[in-house]
């Protein structure tokens, strides 16, 4: 079978909330990219319900595939490479996209390449039009799901200098959100909370600041919280009061990633950047602290527009393009993977 290596790429992603698809020329530009969101199928339960996740991107993938493939205007056989991410996450919904993208390289007889979801985070900033960032830099990795300080060296070379020793900071900050009545997904409602409070009028305490290494904790904030909260009169948080506490946990959270990025730098002095990517790199008072804590140490801190910093398929097919450039194809048969550290990779 004659290998097409100027040919576009397919990445799928279906390891969380999000169903997506893109296609990306060789040489990265995006060609097609779309994303559905499952936040309202799981709002009600305050949180995501794997069994309905894995339903949502079976009844979406299809059609959004094709969607994507008459938008680049390319067939499957068209294509050098399908790819899907295999892991870290849900079962189902890797199983859904894995199982796709499987049967569709069999039919078009492409290669497949199954995706480590955190590594096609950590690739991002390679994409050409995010000025595609040298090795190795700093990534910062701050979702929901996950909260990790990477050093990328290479195309899987990857080195876990910290990560959090419970929550991840997306969770903190929609737990803390539920705790305080804030609608789910808590961080967007939080931080504009926060805007109205003073976050001097409440004291919290910042787990791990200033110790060695850069690991992050959050339980310990989440829990004074839940205690001060507590000890509030009877009836209805009033707004003022809610939004002092919104502004106090989110300034802990800010002086604790800043405290654990300048680690982070000094672990890795030749970084060329530092990269943030996950939802909570969408919270400008935390971007604004990495930027400054990131020029102190004369590295330029790059945060790509939100819509590639949380999850969707475009890094998923660039990081197959990466891959597939150093002709790393998966076979059919490989698994997903619901736990998968980068440095197992
Ligand atoms: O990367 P992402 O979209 O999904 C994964 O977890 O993989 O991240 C979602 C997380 C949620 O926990 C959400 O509350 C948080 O990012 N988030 C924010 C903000 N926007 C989203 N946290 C703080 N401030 C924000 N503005
Ligand atoms: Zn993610």
């Amino acid at each position: 079978m004659e290998r097409k290596d100027d040919a576009p790429v397919l990445g799928i992603e279906s390891s969380c909330d999000e169903t997506a698809a893109a296609i990306l020329a060789a040489d990265g530009r995006i060609l097609a990219e779309l994303v559905l969101s499952q936040i309202e199928d799981h709002a009600a339960f305050g949180g995501v319900v794997p069994e309905i996740a894995a339903r949502a991107h079976l009844a979406a993938l299809d059609a959004m595939v094709r969607q994507a493939l008459r938008q680049a205007g390319v067939e499957f056989a068209g294509l050098a490479a399908i790819a899907a991410t295999a892991g870290p996450g849900l079962i189902g919904g890797l199983l859904v996209g894995t199982g796709y993208a499987k049967g569709a390289a069999i039919a078009a007889g492409v290669p497949y390449l199954a995706i480590n979801h955190l590594e096609a985070h950590a690739l991002t900033a390679r994409l050409p039009r995010l000025g595609g960032v040298e090795f190795p830099y700093l990534l910062l990795l701050l979702s929901g799901g996950h909260s990790q300080c990477v050093a990328v060296e290479g195309v899987g070379r990857y080195r876990l200098l910290g990560a959090t020793l419970d929550d991840a900071v997306g969770e903190a900050f929609d737990k803390t959100a539920k705790l305080l009545g804030l609608p789910y997904p808590g961080g967007p409602a939080l931080e504009a909370l926060a805007r109205e409070g003073n976050a001097n009028a409440v004291k919290l305490p910042r787990p791990l600041l200033g110790r060695e290494g850069c690991d992050f904790s959050f339980s310990g904030l989440k829990t004074a919280i839940a205690q001060l909260l507590a000890a509030e009169p009877p009836g209805a948080l009033h707004r003022a009061r809610a939004a002092d506490i919104a502004a106090g946990f989110q300034a802990s959270v800010t002086d604790i990633l800043g405290d654990r990025l300048a680690h982070a730098l000094a672990m890795l002095p030749d970084a060329s950047a530092v990269i943030v990517a996950g939802g909570v790199a969408a919270n400008l008072a935390i971007r604004a602290r990495l930027a400054d804590v990131a020029g102190k140490a004369g590295k330029p801190l790059i945060a790509p527009p939100l819509r590639l910093c949380t999850d969707n398929a475009v890094m998923v097919a660039w990081a197959a393009i990466e891959r597939l450039r150093l002709g790393r194809v998966s076979a059919l048969n490989a698994p997903c993977k619901p736990r998968w550290p980068l440095e197992a990779l």
